[in-house]
């Protein structure tokens, strides 16, 4: 491990929920099932399994009382669940969840696209989200949408950020705050000064990130918030994601690819890979498709075998080595 990078770090696993909730066509609830009980047995310790939103605007997930029902609640594994409102937190609350997560996008346009509200009406609710948690005894987090930038606005300021990380943390008494960049627009500079400058400014607040790959600074990302002392980091198995409200959006950073860089960094993730590379392959088989380096190339560490030196003979100068290089 490189001096000043965390030793170990929690990944958080949104493919059941990001993922899930952007596919064409829908999931069978069963498949949903078995994807989570497979994650959990990967050594992730965090999965977010399902969202209790308006089953109009996300039909992808209108299953997700079933789902929570229906999967093996293994031991040390915390399942959440996306909520937007005090509706979808009481949902969760009786479908037992471990954590419930209110999302509010920090940008007006995204968040009257995605839940009809204001950034200030949803905040609100955040506020009445979290009374409704500490009175169930349920664990609650906050989830900033467009927080690191948004289709229609671009990348918010930090004041404006701040601001609604401070009224959540001081007004609401939320501990566990997550900063998304929907879209995939910003870069590692944006993420280490804002994570740097947040952790500075609300000690005692554990900061996640929630990182999209659309623009292929996914892991870049995840290296610039890692040394900012993020701990938390959201990922999608295979890839998956994307907000139906955001144009452009897709996949998460895949899980696969930020353990690969992690592990090899020395940077522990509790996380098996051979197992993960099982899930993300059934989850590929299950939706047609994937992004991820890892799961096209297989992980680093499965490359190294001994060095034989350059197998040249005579004649066969030429044969074999494109597939070296
Ligand atoms: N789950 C189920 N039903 C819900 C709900 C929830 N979380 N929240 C509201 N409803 C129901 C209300 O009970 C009401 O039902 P009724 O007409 O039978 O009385 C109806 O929806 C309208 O309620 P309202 O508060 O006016 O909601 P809305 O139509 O303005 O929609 C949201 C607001 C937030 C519910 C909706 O936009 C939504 O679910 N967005 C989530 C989008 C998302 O998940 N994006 C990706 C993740 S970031
Ligand atoms: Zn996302």
């Amino acid at each position: 491990m490189e001096a000043g990078l965390p030793a170990a770090v929690t990944i958080c696993e949104v493919g059941p929920r990001d993922g899930f909730q952007i596919e064409p066509t829908f999931i069978p609830t069963e498949r949903k099932i078995e994807i989570v009980d497979a994650l959990s047995r990967t050594g992730v310790r965090q999965i977010q399994a399902t969202s209790f939103v308006h089953p109009k605007a996300i039909p992808q997930l209108s299953d997700a009382e079933e789902v929570m029902a229906r999967i093996e609640r293994r031991t040390g594994v915390r399942y959440s669940a996306l909520v937007p409102n005090e509706k979808g937190a009481s949902r969760a609350i009786a479908a037992e969840v471990d954590c419930v997560d209110v999302v509010v996008s920090v940008s007006e346009s995204h968040c009257l696209s995605n839940t009809n509200m204001t950034p200030e009406r949803a905040m609100e609710r955040a506020g009445s989200v979290a009374s409704l948690c500490r009175e169930a005894g349920v664990a609650a987090s906050i989830g900033f949408a467009t927080a690191l930038g948004c289709p229609f606005e671009g990348i918010p300021s930090y004041e404006r950020v701040e601001r609604m990380v401070g009224q959540a943390v001081e007004e609401f008494g939320y501990v566990r705050v997550t900063l998304a960049d929907t879209v995939g627009m910003a870069n590692p500079t944006l993420v280490r000064s804002t994570m740097s400058r947040l952790a500075d400014r609300f000690p005692g607040v554990l900061f996640g990130l929630h990182l999209h790959n659309t623009r292929a600074m996914g892991l870049a990302n995840v290296l610039a918030g890692l040394e900012a002392g993020i701990t938390w980091f959201d990922s999608s198995v295979a890839g998956l994601g994307g907000c139906p409200y955001a144009p452009g959006a897709s996949g998460n950073v895949a899980t696969e690819d930020v353990v690969n860089m992690l592990e090899e960094m020395g940077v522990a993730t509790g996380i098996d890979m051979t197992r993960l590379l099982g899930v993300a392959t059934q989850v590929r088989e299950i939706v047609g498709h994937a992004d991820s380096g890892v799961l096209n190339a297989g992980p680093s560490s499965k490359l190294l075998g001994p060095f034989r030196g350059p197998q040249v003979t005579s004649g066969a100068q030429d044969q074999g080595s494109s597939s070296q290089v």
